[in-house]
């Protein structure tokens, strides 16, 4: 996967999309620690969905390093939940996200998923955007209090493949 040299920011020459390994976990759990610094998941927790889901767990990297990843999950009754999605701090606004989604929704679809959910923190304006231009649809009874524990609402957002 690459983009035309008009529209390349820093560091997002080469890019390419590819599914996790095991030699990738350290560089997940940086990634997610620098995708949500105050509540990332535990180490143990990223262990488990690499080696549960490799397939699906993608990443995107370009020539020096990795700079975003998705989590997803196997169609169940053909729902998929996109879990977790991060994009490096100073890469942010240069299509990655919207790469990593689009990717991962294709994916998803070719695996037999025909309905895509995630939750999403209500306040979280950069990402309800990209879903909403992907076609997801928030609740329309609006965030689910406490649905991650005490104070933790969250938005959940579905998308009909
Ligand atoms: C949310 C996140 C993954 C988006 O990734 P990104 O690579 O910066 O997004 P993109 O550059 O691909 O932007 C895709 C679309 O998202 C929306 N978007 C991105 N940044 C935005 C911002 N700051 N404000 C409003 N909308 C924004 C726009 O619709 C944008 O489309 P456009 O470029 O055509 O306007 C990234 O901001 C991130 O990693 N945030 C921290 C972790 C997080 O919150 N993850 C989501 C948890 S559910």
């Amino acid at each position: 996967m690459s983009q035309g040299p008009g529209d390349q920011g820093p560091g997002e020459r080469n890019l390419r999309i590819r599914t996790a390994t095991d030699a990738d976990l350290p560089h997940i759990v940086r990634l997610d620690e620098q995708a949500f610094p105050t509540d990332p998941y535990p180490f143990f927790v990223v262990r488990q969905l690499l080696t549960a889901f490799p397939d699906f767990l993608l990443l995107v990297e370009d020539d020096e390093d990795l700079r975003g990843y998705v989590f997803s999950t196997p169609p169940r009754a053909a729902e998929s939940w996109v879990l977790s999605l991060g994009i490096v701090p100073d890469l942010r606004g240069h299509g990655l996200g919207r790469k990593l989604m689009v990717e991962t929704l294709m994916k998803l679809r070719a695996e037999g998923a025909r309905t895509v959910r995630l939750s999403v923190e209500p306040r979280n304006t950069p990402a309800i955007t990209l879903y909403e231009d992907l076609g997801f649809v928030p609740d329309p009874d609006g965030p689910c209090p406490d649905y991650f524990g005490p104070g933790e609402d969250r938005l959940l957002m579905t998308l009909a493949l």
